[in-house]
């Protein structure tokens, strides 16, 4: 069986004030009624090829992941935040050196729910023939906040993966586009759990060595495992992406078409809810009268919004608080006051 991790961290300040530090981006209703959270434990629920969840998060949302999770998970509660290649690392320290690890974020958005099975098969081929491997995603705009994935030699089901860039700068992410040989990293990785180790224990010996210890000195408490805490925090945060994935000569990419969105700030949200738009690009949700607008995305959970001429603005009421972005602006709405000091 394939073991699915599902890693909650992150604040997800660019979807204020829907997300709000007590209820981050993961944990509330964003499309359709079930959280993101929720739908990651779906996309792997009921379906014998995937074994029993292992979910990782801070102990701030351990409460919203017990009223959210359903069927049976097993939660590791970091003792704080270092970013996803320790908490991976946790739970790979936690699985048998085969155990085949399907890595989720809890909060993205991923429309065909079959076609990420079936990629999630293919990589979990290719991880037991050696290999890390990432979700690769048709790109669609030169956008520095993902990882770049250059296509090598194909091979079963898949690519070798020539360079791995996370976070380009602009012009290095629009020469990527350009050129066409490049995916995204959809933030996916499939590979065994032992590899994973031994790979970090080659890039980053300290990281390793610390999560080894966290993991030996820590305690299990019914489905609920903590790791020792004077070791964790020792640790300097780093992501998979930048610790293990850009060094790593194993690394291959499944290709997968699946409507894959993360969410990123209001505008992705609005164009993830493209089917529900009316003829001008419009989405509303909750009380609003639009006039000669277009491009417009409305949600509120009470006051009626009303707007005439508007073209290309995300309009968000929640729980008292206003947001008014242009789309073009949506990215830096987790810098606003309201955003960061809530
Ligand atoms: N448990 C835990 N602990 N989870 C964490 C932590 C942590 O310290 N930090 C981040 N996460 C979770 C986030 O909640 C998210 O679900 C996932 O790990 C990825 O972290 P992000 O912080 O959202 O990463 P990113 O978006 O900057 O970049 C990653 O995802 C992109 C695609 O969305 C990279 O993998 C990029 O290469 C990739 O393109
Ligand atoms: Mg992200």
């Amino acid at each position: 069986v394939i073991h699915p991790v599902i890693l909650c961290g992150g604040s997800g300040t660019r979807l204020w004030p829907a997300s709000r530090k007590a209820a981050p981006k993961p944990f509330i209703p964003l499309i359709g009624p079930r959280t993101l959270f929720e739908q990651s434990l779906d996309r792997v629920a009921g379906d014998a090829r995937f074994g029993e969840p292992i979910v990782v998060a801070g102990a701030a949302h351990a409460d919203l992941i017990a009223q959210q999770a359903k069927g049976a998970y097993r939660l590791v509660i970091e003792p704080e935040a270092r970013n996803t290649a320790p908490a991976i690392a946790l739970a790979a320290a936690l699985l048998p050196e085969d155990a085949i690890m399907l890595v989720c974020p809890s909060d993205h958005h991923i429309a065909d729910q079959n076609a990420f099975r079936d990629a999630a098969l293919a990589a979990a081929r290719l991880a037991q023939a050696g290999h890390l491997v990432a979700f690769g995603i048709q790109p669609d705009r030169p956008e520095t906040g993902y990882g770049y994935l250059r296509r090598g030699a194909a091979i079963d089901g898949g690519f070798v993966i020539d360079s791995f860039v996370e976070k380009p700068d602009a012009a290095r992410a629009q020469a990527y586009c350009d050129c066409g040989e490049y995916s995204w990293n959809g933030g996916i990785f499939v590979f065994r759990a032992g590899q994973l180790l031994a790979e970090l224990a080659q890039y980053r010996p300290a990281m390793a060595a610390a999560v080894r210890e966290a993991v030996a000195n820590g305690r299990s408490e019914g489905s609920r495992y903590y790791p020792e805490p004077s070791s964790f925090a020792d640790i300097a945060g780093e992501s998979i992406d930048y610790a293990v994935m850009e060094n790593t000569r194993s690394a291959a990419m499944v290709p997968v078409e699946m409507g894959w969105s993360d969410i990123g700030n209001w505008a992705a949200l609005h164009d993830a809810l493209a089917d529900e738009a009316d003829s001008a690009g419009n989405v509303v949700r909750g009380s609003a009268d639009l006039s000669d607008c277009r491009d417009v995305l409305v949600t509120s959970d009470g006051p009626r919004v009303s707007a005439v001429g508007l073209d290309g603005v995300c309009i968000v009421v929640r729980d008292g608080e206003v947001l008014v972005t242009t789309r073009d602006g949506a990215q830096a709405v987790g810098k606003l006051p309201g955003a960061s000091g809530q």
